[in-house]
């Protein structure tokens, strides 16, 4: 079968011998918390100043675009992974609906989506970390808390979260949901804490003027102005739900609790994300806080909170490494599934047979998230993270439409409303916002696939079960 050709089968995908598949532990709470718990992290506690200081008041505009652009793509996530509950997420979706070159491509993309969320939490995480050591006389030395790119050698303490949070994951899936979920309530908690502490200063005066640096993005000397240019980087604030698509496999009840677990992630986070950020554009003006390494904590302080800056504060160095737990989790199942279907080396997909878990892919995945995050700097890291993830949210609402076409009469446990529409949103919405981020970051993602494609023709091609004929195709 020529490789263009290779599909993998939509009913195969739902029978897996259990031999190949992972344990099933988790339930619909256990996903809605992995959701939020992916969700909420480095883009509402930190990105929303950046994004404040490219847009003005009218980030809550970009809060609104990237929300609805993942909301549609939200929808399409949950009908696919109903329909197919094995992991894998948008590239096995791909792999069954559009063929085996373009499932690489999405599955490179994804590779990349995971690896460099995990970096940009954990340096993001580093700042908090670093700054409170530095509050009790504990403070780290400059060049073991920045890359090479700010002065420094390493960026000691994302490195060493990271690893911290593969052991985790290396314990076993439902002992990581669990203490996943406490986390998860603390970080919220603070972000309510937040919400009902600055809309006591509420000032409507401070929403104006409201786009001061209008829609499209654009640039203003060095930096990147705009709506546009703010949703481009908001956007990272708002997936995660995806991670939990690639639970679908360990999950008990797929077929009910995949679209509980996605959509209902969605809309916990939307609501909060609205609620902060008028909380923090009413309380003190966009200008002062725009260019705060930890925004939150910055209002709460210029409001004379000190206590409650700190404590939000606390609440992100607890609370964020959740999720770089549901991306490395994401990325070890992408790796693990990419090797089952013989696209990667079969011996990465080996699951220890004590834990029940791809220790090995974990163990990779720490090593290399943690060159990135204790190298590289912050911004750059998110925007590579976002384009990964737009690729992903493309294809998926495309698959969507295809299938529509292809199979209407294949019944469908959760159904995407007004699919047209809703996959058109999705898919015009993340063109929208890729050709919104810096060209820099576009040519980085287009330099990570041209390098995808080469291993694809060299090596992937050849070692693929669908070109040794062990699947079948559809
Ligand atoms: N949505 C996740 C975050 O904001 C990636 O950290």
């Amino acid at each position: 079968m020529a490789f263009w050709n290779r599909r993998t089968s939509i009913d195969a995908l739902n029978n897996l011998d259990e031999k190949h598949r992972l344990k099933r532990t988790l339930r619909w709470p256990h996903l809605v918390a992995l959701g939020v718990g992916a969700i909420v992290g480095t883009g509402i506690y930190t990105l929303i100043g950046i994004g404040a200081g490219r847009a003005g008041p009218a980030v809550i505009l970009a809060f609104v675009i990237a929300g609805v652009v993942c909301a549609c793509a939200a929808l399409c996530y949950a009908e696919l992974a109903t329909l197919m509950p094995a992991a894998g997420s948008a590239y096995t979706y791909t792999y069954a609906v559009g063929g085996e070159l373009l499932a690489w491509i999405v599955g490179w993309s994804l590779i990349l989506e995971y690896s460099v969320v995990c970096s940009a939490v954990a340096v993001g995480w580093s700042g908090y970390a670093a700054g409170f050591l530095e509050s009790v006389g504990l403070g780290l030395p400059h060049w073991l808390t920045a890359g090479p790119h700010a002065g420094g050698i390493v960026n000691l303490p994302a490195v060493v979260i990271l690893f911290a949070v593969a052991g985790l994951l290396m314990l076993g899936t439902r002992e990581s949901a669990t203490v996943n979920a406490i986390l998860v309530v603390l970080k919220v908690s603070a972000l309510l804490v937040f919400i009902v502490i600055a809309m006591r200063a509420f000032n409507g005066a401070n929403f104006t003027p409201f786009m001061p640096h209008g829609f499209a993005a654009h640039a203003e000397g060095t930096e990147v102005r705009g709506v546009m240019a703010a949703a481009a980087i908001i956007f990272f604030a708002f997936y995660g739900f995806d991670a939990v698509s690639t639970a679908a496999e360990e999950t008990i009840d797929p077929k009910r609790d995949l679209a509980r677990g996605i959509v209902g992630s969605m809309i916990v986070c939307t609501l909060l994300y609205m609620a902060v950020a008028a909380a923090a554009l009413g309380a003190v003006r966009y200008e002062d806080f725009s260019a705060s390494p930890e925004p939150l904590a910055y209002i709460l302080r210029t409001l004379g909170s000190p206590l409650a800056a700190n404590l939000i504060a606390a609440a992100a160095v607890v609370a964020l490494p959740t999720v770089i737990l549901a991306f490395m989790y994401g990325q070890s199942r992408i790796f693990f599934v990419m090797a089952r279907d013989g696209l990667l080396p079969r011996r990465l997909g080996s699951i220890n047979e004590h834990r029940g878990t791809p220790v090995t892919m974990i163990l990779m995945t720490a090593i290399v998230t943690s060159l990135i995050g204790g190298l590289f700097p912050l911004a750059e890291i998110a925007e590579l993270a976002n384009a990964g993830t737009l690729c992903a949210f493309v294809a998926v609402a495309a698959c969507v439409l295809a299938l529509r076409v292809r199979e209407p009469g294949r019944p469908r446990v959760f159904v995407t409303p007004w699919p047209w529409a809703v996959g058109s949103v999705a898919i015009l919405g993340c063109i929208y916002l890729f050709m919104s981020l810096p060209p820099a970051t576009r040519t980085r993602f287009f330099i990570w696939n041209g390098i995808g494609l080469v291993v694809y023709l060299v090596y992937a091609r050849f070692s693929s079960n669908l070109a040794k004929q062990v699947y079948q195709g559809a």
